[in-house]
């Protein structure tokens, strides 16, 4: 298991460095940019499907469901076509509107995740063209599928995911500029640009493990006693705030919740004082203002603000009580770059309460039971 572990203290962590490499395996072969060109068979085969889609579907639990709601805000934004967002457990039980003319696609890391399953099977029963996102070849999710696109992520092993989302995330952003080029929506100028910015993405997420790992081993050092966190972003980072307080609960045990910012007011800001950690994803590109206003929201209450912000902030870093630095993107790749040191947070944070970083109490790697 030593070996395996590559030098590192979990699979988690060699997880979370190895997500330079997942995803550039993960678009090797399919993100050519000197030609200006997205191959996945998958999509090209059955183009028709998605080009008279009514709408996409995406199912999928856990995180899965969170890259999920940032494939929703990815394939509106760049392909126009309507997406919906579901929970797999919810969707097969409810009897669901589904027709012909929808795509259904199912996120899975393991591709055996018991209620995505059944949920595909509802899916495939009415008529819908369903596709796949999975890491596990030949699992029982990409075996049902019409279609689909592996994410080359390598096994994971560790009970919370980290390089598997990095490496949907990945996948999204490829079907949705794919399809955005196909139907027009997506002018070329834009696309060669975003392809360009995409392929430079492992290099960000390098640079963000080796200028952010020491500094957040640090700020986890003052947040082992903690006993709840606030985790806010807007737009893209809505749903990295739900995975940050996700990796955060499931291998810490700290209860986190994760909150669209401008919800705050709504509810969650009755929870701050000083004793109440909150977590911004804050960048330059994406709604930045209203973001600061937030924050001077919490400080005016004393809330013990966590910061991510691009390099070179002045304003949320004036504010906040720790900021962590990462490199400015496009709006839409910065909850791939974002989320690495959240994962590192929760990580060392887990790891100083002495936890099971690997296999937390209760959970397992994949849920083939309801
Ligand atoms: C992630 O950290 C969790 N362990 C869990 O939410 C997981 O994402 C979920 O069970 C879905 O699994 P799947 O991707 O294998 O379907």
């Amino acid at each position: 298991e030593q070996i395996e572990k590559g030098g590192y203290e979990h699979f988690m962590l060699k997880e979370i460095f190895e997500q330079p490499k997942s995803v550039h395996d993960t678009m090797r072969g399919r993100l050519l940019v000197d030609e200006g060109v997205i191959k996945m068979a998958g999509i090209w085969d059955h183009i028709e499907k998605f080009k008279n889609a009514n709408r996409i579907i995406i199912i999928a639990c856990g995180t899965s469901w969170h890259a999920g709601l940032i494939g929703e805000y990815l394939i509106e934004e760049y392909a126009r076509i309507p997406v919906e967002v579901e929970y797999a457990s919810e969707f097969r039980y409810r009897n669901p509107i589904i027709t012909d003319k929808d795509v259904v696609i199912a996120i899975s890391q393991s591709g055996e995740t018991a209620d995505t399953m059944a949920a595909l099977k509802l899916a495939k029963e009415k008529g819908a063209f369903i596709y796949g996102i999975c890491n596990v070849v030949d699992s029982s999710i990409a075996r049902i599928t019409d279609a689909g696109s592996y994410t080359h992520a390598g096994p994971e092993i560790g009970v919370a995911s980290t390089k598997a989302f990095t490496a949907q995330l990945t996948i999204l952003t490829l079907i949705a500029f794919k399809l955005g080029k196909h139907n027009g929506n997506l002018g070329n100028a834009d696309f060669m640009s975003l392809i360009a910015e995409l392929e430079a993405i492992p290099k960000r997420i390098e640079d963000v493990l080796s200028s952010t790992h020491e500094l957040v081993q640090n700020i986890a050092k003052d947040f082992v006693n903690a006993t709840n966190f606030l985790y806010l972003g807007r737009g893209y980072n809505y749903p990295a705030a739900l995975e940050g307080a996700l990796k955060l609960k499931e291998i810490s045990y700290i209860h986190a919740e994760g909150y669209p910012a401008a919800e705050m007011k709504h509810g969650p800001i009755a929870l701050i004082d000083e004793n109440m950690p909150i977590v911004i994803i804050a960048p330059k590109r994406g709604h930045y203002d209203k973001i600061v206003s937030n924050v001077q929201e919490i400080k005016a209450r004393k809330g013990k603000v966590i910061a991510v912000v691009n390099k070179g902030d002045t304003q949320v870093s004036a504010m906040a009580d720790y900021v962590i630095e990462i490199p400015e993107t496009s709006e839409c790749f910065s909850p791939i770059v974002a989320s690495v040191p959240l994962q590192l947070l929760a990580y060392y944070i887990a790891v100083y309460r002495g936890a099971n970083v690997d296999q937390p109490r209760n959970l397992a790697k994949s849920v083939t039971v309801e």
